[in-house]
């Protein structure tokens, strides 16, 4: 049985659609061992609670990034995760946890890479006149929404869209993206070669 850390910072739609795939089976032979925050009030946190699921918060303030995301790391080695999914963490991790989960660490992001990183990429998007947009699972390294990539879904621009429009048009597809592609990162099933992922 694997065992994922989430991390959010805010709604969680991204963690409760991993934690319904696990229940449906579409994630097999793995649970979700802890959710960490560091935000406290964060509505992912309480769902988590709500759901029975050990979650907590990790509070930032008067710590250095290195000293916080120990704190993170330790969190994760005590609940024994295998795997580390980032959902809607708006935080860049410093080297010291990366080195701790070396491509163990995933993130969702609603764009595809390496087009429109970084914040309000659905707003960067449309502002480009990009007709065709979409979300990318990748491994997180030390630069901003960079690793290997695991899996996109494209999604396409409508002329009348706004930014809310086009993020709930993507974030449907984020909700598959992201359980299909810690499943594959899962089975074990893939070499990286490069900067490619690739079935064995
Ligand atoms: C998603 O759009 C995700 O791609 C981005 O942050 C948002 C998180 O949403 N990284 P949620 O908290 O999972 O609902």
């Amino acid at each position: 049985m694997k065992r994922l850390g989430i991390l959010l910072s805010g709604r969680g739609s991204n963690f409760l659609a991993i934690h319904q795939a696990l229940r449906s089976g579409q994630i097999a032979d793995a649970e979700i061992a802890v959710v960490l925050s560091n935000k406290a009030d964060a509505p992912g946190l309480t769902a988590a609670r709500a759901l029975g699921l050990p979650a907590f918060h990790i509070p930032i303030a008067g710590r250095t990034p290195e000293q916080r995301d120990l704190a993170f790391v330790a969190k994760l080695q005590e609940y024994a995760v295998d795997l580390v999914c980032l959902a809607g963490y708006l935080r860049l991790l410093s080297p010291a946890f990366i080195a701790a989960f070396p491509q163990r660490i995933l993130n969702i992001h609603p764009s595809l890479l390496p087009s429109f990183p970084g914040l309000d990429a659905q707003q960067q998007a449309l502002e480009y006149g990009a007709k065709i947009t979409g979300c990318t699972v990748h491994f997180v390294d030390e630069q901003l929404d960079h690793g290997v990539i695991v899996l996109e879904r494209a999604v396409p621009v409508e002329d009348d869209d706004t930014p809310d429009t086009l993020a709930a048009r993507i974030l449907a597809e984020e909700h598959k993206a992201y359980p299909e592609a810690i499943a594959r990162v899962l089975s074990g099933d893939y070499q990286v070669t490069g900067r490619r992922f690739l079935k064995r």
